[in-house]
């Protein structure tokens, strides 16, 4: 049986997965996502044109690539239909798009919801308004909706008492009521148009394995985002630790192959929440507008700094990263000095212990080693060797510390902007 590939996030997200996805899912039989929903923003830029993907497998911009959303996903009907007309409006085909009759449906007073929660909140976890935390709260408290009932149309009973109990908390806070009536109408619309693409995705993906196909794990988010293993409760509401890459497509452990851990050669954050290598100052400001760091789903300022190695090991341990690809060398190599945070200063002493714990983290004081920059054009660099000294002194530090080869370097942001290391 063949292995499967994944790709995940590192730290907070926006790490330029969608940039290795599609180089690895050139050769995938099956692009799959796993978990979260659209308040992932993916981009991918061919010949000058970018494409932004919020639900859809970026693979499904390769002819052959089948492209499946996982039971782990959460998804907002009017946005898959949006970014299916958007593919086809792009001469893309989406015939090959295969959604999970377990993944759970985004009604609209799971986004209006996600809105109350945090208007409710003393400490903001500043959410993307998606509805992402209420539709997974939903799932678990088991009165969720499905696609696979969405699509048959057994969905109308719980919808209804859904809508019933959730119109209480509305009423008590002046928002707006939801009438279940013409909510279904809108939703039976989107049935029709998507029950072609909803099939069990547990048994094709498993007889894929059995057939030898190529199967690719894109992963949403990231590692520090995960609702275990990050800096709660400033997370999201699932697992885009490896764990949810098994729980959010029914494939066994022991399928899995190479695990790529996706970072920046800098690191950015949207939202609140402790970031020890966080520059508010002229330098974040500095990359921000090098690197264009402002988000593909909510367009915000992303918060920027250096890398952080103790955090990096952190995501190759609790993963399993079998190797890295780091992106945007030729951003950082514009700056005439960049640092890396290669440990925490703890009550006077050096550690590479990552914890999510506040009280730990506002202890820490990062430990920063500095590297000379200007790498000067590196566009046309073809293998690692031929990059500048000065950037594969950076790159060498950071394998050194981690303990993870680097497989990825990106230098750019067009499709073909990357090295693949041997
Ligand atoms: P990709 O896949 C960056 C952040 C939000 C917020 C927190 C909770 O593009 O890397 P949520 O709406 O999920 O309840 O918000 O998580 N967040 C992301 N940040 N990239 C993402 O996805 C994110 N998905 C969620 O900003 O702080
Ligand atoms: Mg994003």
């Amino acid at each position: 049986m063949s292995k499967v590939d994944v790709v995940l996030g590192s730290f907070y997200g926006d790490e330029g997965k969608g940039k290795i996805i599609d180089y690895l899912s050139q050769k995938a039989d099956f692009s799959v996502r796993c978990s979260g929903g659209n308040n992932a923003g993916h981009s991918i830029e061919i010949d000058g044109k970018k494409f932004a993907f919020h639900l859809i497998p970026s693979g499904i911009l390769n002819e052959g690539t089948i492209a499946v959303i996982g039971n782990g996903v959460v998804v907002n009907p009017e946005v898959l239909l949006e970014e299916i007309n958007n593919l086809k409006e792009n001469g893309y085909k989406v015939d090959n798009l295969r959604i999970s009759d377990k993944a759970h449906v985004i009604m609209p007073y799971h986004v209006q919801m996600d809105k109350l929660q945090e208007e409710l909140r003393d400490s903001k976890i500043g959410t993307t308004h998606r509805g992402i935390g209420p539709v997974y709260c939903d799932k678990y408290e088991r009165c969720g909706i499905r696609m696979g009932d969405l699509v048959t149309g057994r969905y109308e009973k719980q919808l209804r008492t859904n809508i019933e109990n959730k119109n209480k908390i509305f009423k008590m806070y002046g928002f707006e009521e939801f009438d279940a009536d013409e909510v279904i109408k809108k939703y039976n619309e989107y049935a029709r148009k998507l029950k072609e693409y909803v099939v069990d995705t547990v048994t094709l993906l498993h007889s894929a394995l059995e057939n030898n196909k190529k199967i690719l794990c894109e992963g949403a988010q990231a590692t520090l985002l995960d609702i275990d293993f990050g800096s709660y409760p400033f997370v999201t509401s699932s697992n885009p630790t490896i764990g949810g890459i098994c729980t959010g497509t029914g494939i066994g452990a022991r399928y899995i192959g190479e695990v790529y851990g996706v970072l920046k050669a800098y690191s950015s954050k949207v939202g609140e929440g402790p970031y020890i290598t966080e520059q508010n100052n002229e330098i974040g400001d500095t990359i921000r507008e090098l690197g264009h760091e402002y988000g593909t789903t909510t367009k915000r300022p992303r918060r920027c700094g250096w890398l952080d190695l103790v955090a990096l090991k952190y995501a190759a341990m609790v993963n399993g990263l079998t190797g890295l690809a780091i992106n945007h060398v030729d951003t950082i190599g514009k700056l005439d000095k960049i640092k890396l945070c290669i440990g925490y200063k703890v009550d006077g002493k050096i550690s590479m212990d990552f914890s999510t714990d506040i009280d730990y983290i506002n202890k820490c004081e990062p430990v920063y080693e500095e590297f000379e920059g200007n790498f000067g054009d590196i566009s046309n660099c073809k293998t690692r060797e031929e990059l500048p000294e000065k950037a594969q002194k950076y790159l060498n530090r950071i394998e050194e510390i981690v303990k993870v080869p680097i497989k990825f370097i990106g230098i750019g942001a067009g499709r073909d902007a990357m090295i693949v290391c041997k």
